[in-house]
């Protein structure tokens, strides 16, 4: 895969993709700007390099149809003051008037174009939109990891096209980090595996176990695995579909020789609410009607135990309600496990990347991956189709 660096960026146009799909409040305020600031390196290096930029990125979920609400409109400011300079802003992502625009650019200057999924072509990988897309670039980059895992025009299509695709900062640095903990780590590798429902995780966990020397499950996916060991977690949530997925998983990975480690006992609760009455109860003694909705502490202690020895961590998916103060102390404990360790720490996912900022604790990670379903599609062991495009488009 080439990168940004293997080409000459003086004077062309630079079109590069980012993945600018940032939270917004109800006033279309930018809540969480990391996926913007982690680009900057690579918009600055293009700057640097006298290209013109042509910026592109989708935002939400539009599905093919104009929809105000999504428009990157929101991003300019905060993107131009990271730049230090004006950046225009696109009425569309194709067509003569955004082409008479970029006719126009000088070097250095940023043109940011309107969200790609205005287009329902975009996320079909139409070929022709990939077609039209590559008609502003000299150079194509990807520096859009957190959307690589989608087959889109912008991504995919457009490498068929484009005279020359070279990846980006990020994206270097998010695979790289990924290989660093996964296809070549130190160890013990130790894989935190959270969140809500086992499907979402499965094809990740039965990866997982095939490269781990430890792995942790916690969230309210863990009640599916004490169910497969005979445990009754109450009320709590549980895909019965996958119980028996979940004894095969215990039994592949105590027959390779894994440690597996589930929750011991439960911040149990007697409604899914910021107000519920709690109480800390073993695993086994969760009380009828009643749902764990946190890790508890021996828990917390056992897990962190766990981790003592590791050389590198992963960790995915909260460990418990942690959107709710009462059930977030099992999920902040791991935060703070994993800023304390002296291991190499990769975190990826949405609410796990929330997780760690609202512990204050992102500064102690190694790395925390801007992408959610990417990241996990990674943990899969599965090759993104946007980095298998530029793999090509290298050859
Ligand atoms: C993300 O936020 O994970 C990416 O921007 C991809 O968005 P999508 O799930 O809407 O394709």
């Amino acid at each position: 895969m080439k990168t940004i660096k293997d080409v000459n960026l003086s004077g062309k146009r630079v079109f590069i993709r980012v993945d600018f799909n940032v939270p917004l409040d109800e006033k279309h305020n930018i809540t969480d700007d990391t996926r913007i600031r982690f680009v900057v390196p690579t918009l600055k290096y293009a700057i640097d390099n006298k290209a013109k930029l042509i910026i592109a990125s989708h935002l939400g979920r539009p599905k093919g149809k104009v929809e105000p609400k999504y428009s990157l409109a929101p991003v300019l400011k905060c993107l131009g003051s990271y730049l230090g300079r004006e950046v225009r802003m696109a009425p569309d992502c194709i067509g003569p008037e955004v082409m008479a625009l970029v006719s126009s650019m000088s070097d250095g200057d940023v043109l940011l174009l309107e969200n790609l999924r205005f287009h329902p072509e975009e996320e079909k990988n139409d070929d022709a939109f990939g077609k039209e897309l590559a008609r502003f670039c000299d150079v194509y980059v990807n520096d859009a990891f957190a959307v690589s895992h989608r087959a889109n025009a912008s991504v995919a299509s457009i490498t068929e096209h484009a005279p020359v695709s070279v990846a980006g900062f990020l994206l270097q640095k998010e695979l790289e980090y990924f290989k660093r903990a996964m296809a070549d780590p130190q160890r013990p590798l130790v894989a935190v595996i959270g969140g809500a429902k086992v499907s979402t995780k499965l094809a990740a966990l039965e990866n997982m176990i095939q490269r781990v020397d430890k792995i942790i499950i916690g969230g309210a996916m863990a009640n599916t695995f004490l169910k497969s060991k005979g445990i009754d977690v109450g009320s709590s949530k549980i895909e019965e579909e996958l119980v028996e997925v979940a004894a095969t998983i215990i039994r592949k990975a105590s027959e390779k020789g894994i440690r597996l480690y589930l929750p011991v006992d439960a911040v149990a609760a007697d409604t899914f609410s910021p107000d519920a009455v709690t109480k800390i109860v073993p695993v086994d003694e969760i009380p009828k009607g009643w749902m764990f909705l946190d890790i508890g502490p021996a828990t917390s202690l056992l897990f962190s135990e766990a981790l003592y020895d590791a050389k590198t961590i992963v960790w995915n998916g909260p460990l418990g309600a942690f959107e709710m103060d009462a059930f977030s102390r099992g999920t902040m404990a791991m935060v703070n496990s994993l800023a304390n360790s002296h291991a190499l720490t990769i975190v990826g996912g949405g609410d796990t990347d929330t997780a760690v900022h609202k512990a204050g604790e992102a500064d102690r990670i190694t790395f925390i991956s801007t992408g959610g379903g990417a990241f996990l599609e990674l943990l899969e062991g599965k090759t993104l189709p946007a980095v298998a495009a530029l793999m090509k488009a290298g050859e």
